[in-house]
């Protein structure tokens, strides 16, 4: 009985021990050389250009740089730049992607780069993460890696990052695209739909608009506002997060108009409803060709319009299995 407890005793203190150096290696590591896990990353720029900016807003100042960034430029053609806001861990979904929608293979725009199409995500502080990231980067060259770090309550620092990366790195392209991870897309549908004005406008914003959206009053929301940021019974219109274009000549605009106001939470409607609402930027509609669920992957949605397939994208793929059946669903539709 005696041994047994005192056997117990050790099992005990040598699993809190484990658990206390183990949880704490990243830090011991980092406090006992100067070096961060991050810096191995190496910048494949040109070094004279300067890569630091910083987010402007009336109350709040952040800086941040662009650790990495694709050597593969955007050339004189590229008319659409693409950026997928995605985390470092995703790496089985960003390959979905990779696989499908993003594929050169699978898209003649993708291939004659007049699509350039990129993922965006924080460094990492854990070793084993920032080696991974690294093979990816030297293998598929397409990841932007910013020393932002990853939380909900930044992705507003983190679209303010897609906006700069357009300007400084692929000003030429008409159109700028924010996208999330989680869709399937029928890129070529969905670029042949931007010579069409009444679509995409270099002057606008298209996506899902949301009217009369009431902000959430309650304190303990993720998607809280205060009366002292915004007083009003409902948000200006504003476009849904998770996919909308930009049109080129409004994005040094919106960087500028940011200043002028106290940093938000909600991304989508701070940039497309607030700070395109000052800029008086016109929004247009897309809601007819694009899906929020998978339930309506269906043939009664899944149309076609004027020869052509009527949906572009579809939200909520959850997972790399769903992004390959929602893309093969896209591309399955056949017209004329
Ligand atoms: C780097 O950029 C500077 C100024 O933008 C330019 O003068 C220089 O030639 C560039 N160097 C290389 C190696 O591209
Ligand atoms: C942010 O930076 C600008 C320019 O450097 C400065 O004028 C402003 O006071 C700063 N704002 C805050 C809130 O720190
Ligand atoms: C694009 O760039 C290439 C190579 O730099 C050049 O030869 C071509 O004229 C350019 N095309 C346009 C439309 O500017
Ligand atoms: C495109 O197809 C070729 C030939 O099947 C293949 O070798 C290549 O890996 C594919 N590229 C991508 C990005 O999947
Ligand atoms: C967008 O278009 C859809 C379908 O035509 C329509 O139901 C919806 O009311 C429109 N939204 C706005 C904000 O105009």
């Amino acid at each position: 009985m005696n041994l047994c407890r005192r056997l117990w005793k050790y099992i005990l203190i040598s699993i809190i021990l484990y658990a206390l150096i183990f949880l704490n290696l990243d830090r011991i590591r980092t406090f006992s050389s100067e070096s961060s896990a991050i810096e191995f990353i190496e910048i494949p720029r040109n070094e004279s250009k300067t890569n630091s900016f910083i987010a402007h807003f009336k109350d709040q100042n952040h800086s941040y740089q662009f650790l990495t960034v694709p050597k593969k430029l955007c050339t004189n053609n590229t008319k659409l730049q693409i950026t997928i806001l995605s985390t470092a861990g995703n790496f089985d979904i960003r390959q979905a992607i990779r696989d499908t929608w993003a594929n050169p293979n699978n898209s003649k725009h993708v291939l004659n780069n007049d699509v350039r199409i990129s993922f965006i995500i924080s460094a990492v502080e854990n070793e084993f993460l920032s080696f991974a990231l690294q093979k990816e980067i030297e293998k598929y060259d397409d990841l932007i890696v910013t020393s932002l770090y990853e939380s909900y309550e930044l992705l507003i620092l983190k679209v303010h990052a897609i906006l700069s990366y357009k300007q400084n790195y692929c000003d030429s392209a008409d159109f700028q695209l924010k996208i999330d991870d989680d869709m399937a897309v029928d890129m070529d549908g969905l670029f042949d739909s931007l010579s069409d004005k009444r679509l995409a406008n270099v002057d606008a914003i298209s996506g899902i608009i949301w009217k009369n959206s009431p902000p959430v009053r309650e304190k303990k929301h993720r998607w809280y506002v205060p009366t002292s940021l915004y007083s009003q019974k409902y948000f200006p219109p504003y476009i849904d997060g998770p996919i909308y274009l930009i049109g080129r000549n409004i994005i040094p605009k919106m960087l500028e108009e940011a200043k002028n106001y106290n940093q938000w939470v909600i991304e989508d409607v701070f940039w497309t409803g607030i700070i395109a609402k000052a800029l008086r930027i016109k929004q247009i509609n897309w809601s007819t060709h694009l899906l929020r669920y998978v339930i309506e992957l269906i043939p009664s949605r899944l149309k076609c319009s004027k020869g052509k397939p009527l949906i572009y994208a579809v939200h909520n793929m959850k997972g790399p299995i769903m992004i390959h059946d929602g893309y093969k669903k896209l591309k399955g539709v056949k017209c004329e």
